[in-house]
């Protein structure tokens, strides 16, 4: 198997892999960045979303190969300890129920404060309708994107 270098959470890991493996497997899997979660499998839930070159995308629909370039995200690289605002709104407000789609969530909504500082409910329903959530937390989840902004 070829090998690639990506830059992930601002290290370069160098991985084996087939060119076609999803970036998901590559973090899950092969690095053990299990913070990434697994969903559909097919780029329709958003559960996988992470940063790539600033932007949300959904690393079960990206093959290795077209993330060699840029520098990836994932939920433990968003912040140190913790402390990104979308984060700390997250906890204050108790977003989560099951937890599972929520590090997609969050990333979705840090890449949205990221380029709308003072979002609308508006605007908050386009840029997370693609993250879906079973437990239906989105009225916690624009409440703590409110938080997050101010
Ligand atoms: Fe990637 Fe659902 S697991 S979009």
């Amino acid at each position: 198997m070829p090998s690639y270098t990506l830059t992930i959470n601002a290290v370069k890991r160098t991985v084996s892999a087939d060119p076609d493996t999803p970036l998901l497997w590559i973090l899950r899997d092969t690095l053990g960045l299990t913070g990434t979660k697994y969903g559909c499998g097919k780029g329709i839930c958003g559960t996988c979303t992470v940063h790539y070159n600033g932007n949300a995308v959904r690393s079960c629909a990206l093959p290795i190969t077209s993330v060699l370039e840029g520098n990836i995200v994932t939920i433990e690289g968003l912040s140190e300890k913790g402390n990104h605002s979308v984060q700390q709104a997250w906890m204050k407000l108790d977003v989560p129920q099951c937890g599972y789609c929520q590090s997609g969530q969050i990333m979705a909504a840090a890449d949205l404060l990221s380029k709308n500082e003072n979002p609308t409910d508006k605007d908050i329903n386009v840029a997370m309708q693609g993250v879906l959530c079973r437990c239906g937390t989105y009225s916690r989840i624009r409440k703590a994107i409110h938080l997050a902004a101010n």
